[in-house]
C-alpha cells in the first residue's frame, strides 16, 4: 500500500504501521542525521492555526532528509487575508511544492484540499476532527515505551470532546486489543461516535482508574474551541503518580497548560518529551513513504 494524501487514521492498516515503525526505528538509530533521501523535494507548511511541534518537526524532518521547506506559518501574511479560499491557496502552493502539510480550524479541510490538489496533502489537524500524524507518533511511543500494543489499559484524561489527538488515537488503537478509560469533566466527554457502549468506561475522576492504567494520555482544555462555563480544570498530581504502576507511561501531545505539574517531568514515567522527539522520526518515515 502506498498512501498519497494522509487525511485520517482510517487509511492506516497494520502492515502500514509496521513499515512506518520499522523505518522510524531505523531513523531513530541514526538520530535523524544523514538520511538524504528527499534532496530536491520541497514541502509547503500551510498553517491556519498556531503550531510549535507539528510545524517545526515537519520542517526539521524534511530538512534532515535533504529537502527544503516553504513555511507559511501565519496565513495572515498571505493572500488568505485578501479573502483567498483554501482551494486556491492549495492549488497555488501545489505549483511550487511536492507535498503540502495543512493545519486548518475546520473539520474536513484537509479532505477539501486533497480534492483539488495535484500533490499529496498531509492533515496536520483539522479543527476538532483528526490529527493522524500525531496518532502515528503516539502509537509509536506506546510501542517503544511499553514494548507492545495489545493487552494494554489506556486512560485518556482531559478535554476529550474537542481534542483531535485523542479522536485520532482512539480510532487507531481500535486495530489492537486495548481497554479504554475516558476521564473528563461531564461537559468535555468523548463524543459518542468514539465510545463503544458497554465496553469503554467513562469517569469524571482519575482516582477510579489510575492504578490499573498502563498508559495515561493527558490533554489540555481546548479553550480556543468553546467558551468554558464554570470550572473545567483537572490536573495530574504527585499523589496520582504514587499509586500509579511503576511501569506506567505518561503521555501528553503538548502544549500543556497546567494539567501536568513541572515537578513530574523528572519522573521516568513521564514520556512526553520522548514522545515529541519520536514525532521527528515518525514524520521522517512518513515523508519518505509519501514522497517515495
Ligand atoms: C495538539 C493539536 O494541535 O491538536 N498539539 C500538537 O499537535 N502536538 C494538541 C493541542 O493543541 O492541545
Amino acid at each position: 500500500m502506498r498512501l498519497s494524501h494522509v487525511l485520517s487514521v482510517d487509511q492506516f492498516d497494520k502492515p502500514f504501521l509496521t513499515e512506518m515503525f520499522y523505518q522510524a526505528g531505523w531513523i531513530r538509530q541514526a538520530a535523524g542525521h544523514s538520511i538524504v533521501h528527499l534532496r530536491g523535494k520541497l514541502l509547503a507548511n500551510l498553517f491556519y492555526e498556531p503550531s510549535t511541534r507539528t510545524s517545526s518537526s515537519f520542517y526539521s524532518a524534511m530538512s534532515r532528509l535533504g529537502g527544503t521547506v516553504l513555511p507559511i506559518n501565519d496565513v495572515t501574511f498571505s493572500s488568505v487575508s485578501k479573502g483567498e479560499i483554501l482551494e486556491d491557496t492549495v492549488r497555488t502552493l501545489a505549483c511550487y511544492s511536492d507535498v503540502i502539510v495543512l493545519r486548518h480550524p475546520e473539520v474536513g479541510a484537509a479532505a477539501r484540499a486533497a480534492a483539488c490538489s495535484p500533490v499529496p496533502i498531509i492533515n496536520a489537524g483539522d479543527g476538532i476532527g483528526e490529527h493522524p500524524t500525531q496518532a502515528l507518533l503516539d502509537l509509536y511511543t506506546i510501542q517503544v515505551e511499553q514494548g507492545r500494543l495489545d493487552g494494554l489499559t489506556l486512560t485518556m484524561m482531559g478535554d476529550l470532546k474537542h481534542g483531535r489527538t485523542v479522536h485520532s488515537l482512539v480510532k487507531l488503537l481500535r486495530l489492537y486489543d486495548v481497554s479504554f478509560n475516558f476521564v473528563s469533566p461531564v461537559e468535555l466527554r468523548m463524543p459518542a461516535e468514539y465510545v463503544r457502549p458497554g465496553i469503554d468506561r467513562e469517569f469524571t475522576e482519575l482516582e477510579a482508574v489510575i492504578e490499573q492504567t498502563d498508559v495515561l494520555y493527558v490533554t489540555r482544555v481546548q479553550k480556543e474551541r468553546f467558551n468554558p462555563v464554570g470550572d473545567v480544570d483537572y490536573a495530574l498530581t504527585t499523589e496520582h503518580m504514587t499509586i500509579a504502576k511503576p511501569s506506567m507511561t505518561l503521555m501528553h501531545p503538548l502544549p500543556r497548560v497546567n494539567e501536568i505539574p513541572l515537578a513530574l517531568d523528572a519522573d521516568p514515567r513521564a514520556a512526553y518529551f520522548r514522545q515529541m522527539r519520536n514525532g521527528l522520526f515518525v514524520r521522517m518515515a512518513l515523508l519518505m513513504h509519501v514522497l517515495g
